[in-house]
């Protein structure tokens, strides 16, 4: 099913240091939400504190009841069992042939025998294309295995929640295609609520259903792929769109003089918003929405083009 993740108010300080204040939003359960930021913007910080690896100067993440920012560590350690997190790197134990860094939590976690283990490893390793690799050891393999190899053993103990910090860094655009790909049809087929940081404006304009910027210290936007998509607001444009002309410098913010001498160039049109991607096997999964109904609902015009397969470009089955 997936669970929601309701954030209020959240604030982290390292000492002096803000990273980002009163951060609200509601992750949706069983829906696909990609979070996107500058670099250094705390978007790592915020997936280790919805998982409680970091404590919040303030406010709360509440997941079935519980706030993993002040409860018990009795608590927090039942409630990590609803997490699957892909760290960057994959994190894979460099010692360990992948079967046994896919079987490692449920050795650790849970009391099943070894042909319990072995047949949930082989469905995981099956799930993310990996059968056959199982005896390679981490360092023998493509960064692009290693990503997949890193997502099975995500998945191993179910997970309500996916975290994936970064799953495309390092991979080549075809990889990326692939992945992308697999992360929507393991949406429609484990129903779990998905959060995904990455620095892609392509895998965020097609993958999730709901978009969230962190700019600035604070959340400049959260919600459905379609509202960020066709929004006018000058830092979701320009990040979203990965313009120049916006209030995004090379580091933060552009001074006075820059902007002033941006003002009167004319803003590159929006793009059209692409299809969003599909499970490969053409069965919706249960949070996908018919393309342009946010922008019908809502009374918006999107971008001239969007929605047609025809301009997807690097989108859906590219
Ligand atoms: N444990 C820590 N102690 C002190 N400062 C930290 C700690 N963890 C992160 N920071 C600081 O918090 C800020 C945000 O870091 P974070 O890794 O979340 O950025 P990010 O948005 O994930 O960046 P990137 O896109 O480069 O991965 C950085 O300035 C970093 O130095
Ligand atoms: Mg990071």
């Amino acid at each position: 099913m997936g669970v929601e993740i309701k954030i209020d108010g959240l604030t982290k300080s390292f000492g002096k240091q803000l990273i980002w204040g009163d951060v609200t939003l509601t992750v949706p359960a069983g829906e696909i939400c990609v979070m996107l930021g500058p670099s250094g913007t705390g978007k790592s910080v915020l997936l280790k504190t919805l998982i409680g690896l970091i404590k919040p100067d303030r406010g709360s993440v509440v997941i079935e009841g519980t706030d993993i920012a002040s409860c018990s560590e009795k608590d927090l350690y039942e409630i990590r069992k609803l997490f699957g997190v892909l760290f960057q790197d994959g994190a894979m134990f460099g010692s360990m042939n992948l079967y046994d860094n896919v079987a490692f939590p449920l050795r650790e976690h849970t009391r099943k025998s070894e042909s319990e283990i072995r047949s949930i490893v082989m469905e995981k390793m099956d799930l993310v294309g990996l059968i056959g690799a199982e005896t390679k050891l981490p360092g023998e393999i493509s960064g692009g295995m290693r990503k997949r190899a890193g997502l099975a053993r995500a998945l191993v103990l179910d997970p309500e929640i996916v975290l994936f910090d970064e799953p495309d860094s390092g991979l080549d655009p075809v990889r990326t295609s692939f992945l992308n790909q697999l992360i929507v049809d393991l949406n429609a087929q484990i129903d779990a609520t998905f959060v995904i940081v990455t620095h892609d404006i392509n895998s965020c304009r097609t993958v999730p259903d709901n978009i969230g910027l962190l700019y600035h210290k604070h959340l400049a936007m959260f919600g459905p792929r379609e509202m960020l998509l066709s929004s006018e607001e000058p830092v979701v444009r320009q990040f979203l769109n990965a313009q120049r002309v916006g209030p995004i410098g090379m580091s933060e913010e552009k001074d006075a003089d820059e902007l002033a001498a941006e003002a009167d160039q004319e803003l590159p049109p929006l793009p059209p918003i692409p299809l969003q991607l599909e499970p490969s096997n053409g069965i919706p999964r249960r949070a996908q929405r018919p393309p342009g109904e946010w922008c019908r609902l809502n009374g918006v015009t999107p971008p001239p083009g969007s929605f047609q397969s025809a301009n997807a470009g690097l989108a859906p089955g590219a």
